[in-house]
C-alpha cells in the first residue's frame, strides 16, 4: 500500500495550490481577547501547527458581528481595526509552505444566553432537544438586516485578503445561521429567503458573490456544509447535493462536508474509526467541478489514504486529530503515525458522565490548543476533571453552556 497521494499536492481550479492533502479543519480556538481581536497565543498555535506539516488550516470559526457571538473568547472581524494582528496570525499560519484560510460565521439562534438576549434567526424558531434549555428563543432577521449580514460576510473576507490569508471559508454547517437558513425545520420564512431550497440557500449565494466582487477571482472561497441534518423534515442529503453543486458551478473553491449540529451532536461524540460522512463525500464528488474535503472521525492513515485514493475525497480534514497531534503530517510522511486514539474521557461517574460528556469533549481540545499556543507539549489524559477545571477556570460558570456541535 502506497500513501503518496496524501503527500501530493493539489491545484485547485483557480489555481492555487495545497501542499498535501491534509488540512486541519475549523476549531474554535476561544483565544480572542476581550474586544474581540486574535492574541498573541493564536499566532503561536498556528505556527506550531504550520511547522507540523499540515497543507492548509482552517481557522476557527471567526464572527462577522460582535453581537453575535458562538462563545466567550470568539475573535470578531468587522473592519481594519486588528489588521497587525491579522497580518501576524496569517504569517504564521502561512509558514512551511501552509496556507490559512479564516472560517467565517454567523451563528444565529446559536448564540448562547450569556451572550445573546434576544438571538437573530431566519425565523422565530426555538432549537429543541437536550441544549435548548442554553439559548434564548430568536426573533426572525428582517430583509433589511440580511443584507447587512450578506455585506458583514463580504467586509470580513476583504479584511483578511489584506491581512494576507491564503483564502476564506463560509461556515453553513453545525446548525449556525446559514445551516439555519437551509434547514426547513429551522426557516419557515414565507419571503425569498424561504420555502424552495433555492431560496433557502438564497443568503448564501448572495455572500458569495458579495465575497467574490470584494476578493477577485484568485482568492480561495470555501464553504463548510452539513451532509444533511439528520432528522425528519430538516435539510436533507439531497437538499445538500443540489446546494454543493450548484455552488461549485457559481465558482466556490472547495467543499467541506460535515455533520451534526446542537440539536443532534452526532459528530462531537464519535470515535468509530471511519470517516462519518464518507458515503456522502463520495456521492457529492461525482460530476462536482470543486474538490471536496471531508471532516470527521478519520484516525488512521490507512483510513485516510483509501478515501483519497479510492477517490472518495480530494482532502482529508482532521480536527481533533491534529490538536492532540499538531505535527501528524510529518509524522506521516516519515513513517512514524499509523492511528491515533480519540479517546473518551471520563470523571469516573457513568451518570455525571452522560450530562457532561459534550462539554468535557470540546473543553479538552480547547485546553490543548490554549497549551500548544503557550508552547507546551499536549496533555492526552482520560481523566475528564482535568478539561473540565480547565474549562471552568477560562470560562467561567458559563463552561457549562454547550458549546458547539
Ligand atoms: C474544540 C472544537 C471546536 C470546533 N470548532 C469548530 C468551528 O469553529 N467551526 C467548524 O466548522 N467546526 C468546528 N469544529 C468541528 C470540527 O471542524 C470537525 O468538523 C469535527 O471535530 C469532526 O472532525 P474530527 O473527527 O476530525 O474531530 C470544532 C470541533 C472541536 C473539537
Amino acid at each position: 500500500m502506497t500513501t503518496n497521494l496524501l503527500f501530493e499536492p493539489l491545484e485547485l481550479p483557480n489555481g492555487t495550490v495545497l501542499k498535501n492533502r491534509f488540512v486541519k479543519p475549523a476549531m474554535s480556538e476561544l483565544l480572542g481577547d476581550a474586544q474581540f481581536r486574535p492574541t498573541a497565543a493564536i499566532s503561536h498555535l498556528y505556527q506550531r501547527w504550520a511547522a507540523g506539516g499540515t497543507g492548509l488550516l482552517i481557522t476557527g470559526n471567526v464572527m462577522v458581528d460582535p453581537t453575535a457571538l458562538g462563545e466567550k473568547g470568539n475573535i470578531v472581524i468587522e473592519g481594519y481595526r486588528d489588521l497587525p494582528q491579522l497580518k501576524r496570525w496569517a504569517a504564521a499560519g502561512s509558514r512551511n509552505g501552509a496556507q490559512t484560510w479564516v472560517q467565517l460565521n454567523h451563528p444565529g439562534r446559536q448564540s448562547p444566553k450569556h451572550l445573546s438576549s434576544h438571538p437573530v434567526a431566519p425565523s422565530a424558531v426555538p432549537l429543541t432537544g437536550d441544549n435548548a434549555f442554553a439559548f434564548n428563543p430568536p426573533r426572525a432577521l428582517t430583509v433589511r438586516e440580511i443584507h447587512d449580514i450578506v455585506h458583514r460576510f463580504a467586509t470580513a473576507a476583504l479584511v483578511v485578503q489584506a491581512a494576507g490569508f491564503g483564502g476564506v471559508e463560509i461556515h453553513a454547517a453545525h446548525g449556525y445561521l446559514l445551516s439555519q437558513f437551509l434547514s426547513p425545520s429551522a426557516n419557515v420564512r414565507t419571503d425569498q429567503y424561504g420555502g424552495s431550497l433555492t431560496n433557502r440557500m438564497r443568503i448564501i449565494e448572495e455572500i458569495y458573490h458579495a465575497i467574490r466582487a470584494k476578493v477577485g477571482p484568485k482568492f480561495p472561497i470555501g464553504l463548510k456544509i452539513n451532509s444533511s441534518d439528520f432528522r425528519d423534515g430538516g435539510f436533507s442529503e439531497a437538499d445538500s447535493l443540489q446546494v454543493i453543486h450548484r455552488m461549485a458551478d457559481l465558482g466556490v473553491d472547495l467543499i467541506e462536508v460535515s455533520g451534526g449540529n446542537y440539536e443532534n451532536t452526532m459528530v462531537q461524540g464519535s470515535n468509530r474509526g471511519g470517516a462519518l460522512f464518507i458515503d456522502y463525500a463520495a456521492k457529492a464528488k461525482q460530476g462536482l467541478t470543486a474538490p471536496i474535503l471531508l471532516t470527521g472521525g478519520f484516525r488512521s492513515l490507512d483510513g485516510m489514504t483509501q478515501a483519497v485514493a479510492n477517490g472518495k475525497t480530494d482532502l482529508v480534514g482532521l480536527a481533533r486529530a491534529i490538536a492532540l497531534m499538531p505535527d501528524l503530517p510529518h509524522r506521516a510522511a516519515t513513517g512514524q503515525f499509523d492511528a491515533i486514539d480519540i479517546t473518551r474521557l471520563s470523571t469516573g461517574i457513568r451518570a455525571l458522565d452522560r450530562r457532561v460528556g459534550s462539554y468535557v469533549g470540546v473543553s479538552y481540545y480547547e485546553m490543548q490548543m490554549a497549551r500548544l499556543a503557550q508552547g507546551k507539549p499536549v496533555r492526552r489524559t482520560k481523566n475528564a476533571w482535568v478539561p473540565l477545571g480547565y474549562a471552568l477556570r477560562t470560562q467561567g460558570p458559563s463552561f457549562l453552556t454547550p458549546r458547539r456541535a
